[in-house]
């Protein structure tokens, strides 16, 4: 079996051609068409692309925690594409036509939120925010609202409630899990895809470069914050994200 072979429920998985280079991953075709084959690579980004910088190692980190993360979805109930981990930087996934929206969830107040309507950091949230973005890199991934994605067939009615309340359960679970190794979940973006009969079920990454995360005992950022800010080597906050998570979902 070479590198870019798997054996995955007695089915061996080839990886084919790279379908879509994104800012942190690499998506491959593979011979089953309703897999995909993700390669997490090292590169960070911030400002959309504009900031670029290579951690090595980095993409270990976020492939083995959105595993650990997308398998305590699934004990939660909760839809999504993620099938296997293969590698240290690689996993299958379920092929999807991805929704061309980012779903925002704050529970505190944190980046753009706190540019946006001056306010002071880590204030509560309550209720929690929900907020949508329109995937699109050269327009800068603008704000968008329900009936501005409606109105652009972006998404239908019934998707968007389903997407919503989804989010809202990955985030109580979420939540909880953090809670229990003692880090604040302060906010995070989703995506979401279609299958070929319609299902909406969850997509893309779930790691800390998606996600603010604080350490409730110290109160310092164990996420991308860390390079956004230039306050130092994203890595230590990774790896400990890492290391009590996988002490934590067996
Ligand atoms: P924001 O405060 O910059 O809007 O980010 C909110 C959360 O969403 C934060 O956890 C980072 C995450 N996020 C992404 O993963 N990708 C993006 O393109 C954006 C804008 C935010």
């Amino acid at each position: 079996m070479s590198d870019n072979q798997v054996v995955y429920n007695g089915e061996t998985i080839t990886r084919g051609p790279l379908a879509y280079e994104g800012k942190a991953k690499q998506v491959f075709e593979t011979n089953d068409p309703d897999i995909l084959w993700l390669h997490y690579m090292d590169q960070v980004t911030a400002l959309n692309g504009k900031v670029k910088e290579d951690f090595a190692g980095k993409g270990h980190f976020n492939n083995i925690i959105s595993d650990l993360i997308f398998a305590y979805l699934s004990h939660q109930g909760i839809a999504h594409h993620w099938l296997t981990e293969i590698s240290e930087t690689d996993q299958l996934v379920r092929r999807v036509e991805i929704i061309p929206l980012e779903v925002v969830t704050r529970n505190y107040s944190a980046g753009h939120f706190v540019s946006r309507f001056d306010v002071k950091p880590m204030m509560q949230l309550s209720p929690r925010v929900q907020e949508l973005y329109y995937k699109s890199d050269p327009l800068d991934d603008p704000f968008m609202n329900n009936s501005q994605a409606l109105s652009l067939k972006i998404a239908s009615q019934d998707e968007l409630d389903q997407v919503f309340a989804m989010a809202d359960q990955v985030n109580n679970a979420l939540v909880k899990l953090f809670d229990e190794v003692k880090i604040t979940l302060v906010d995070f973006k989703l995506e979401f895809g279609r299958l070929k009969d319609g299902q909406i079920i969850l997509a893309d990454e779930i790691s800390p470069d998606t996600m603010r995360l604080v350490d409730q005992a110290t109160g310092k950022s164990l996420d991308k914050d860390v390079f956004r800010k230039k306050e130092g080597d994203l890595r230590v906050g990774y790896e400990d994200v890492l290391n009590r998570l996988r002490e934590h979902v067996k």
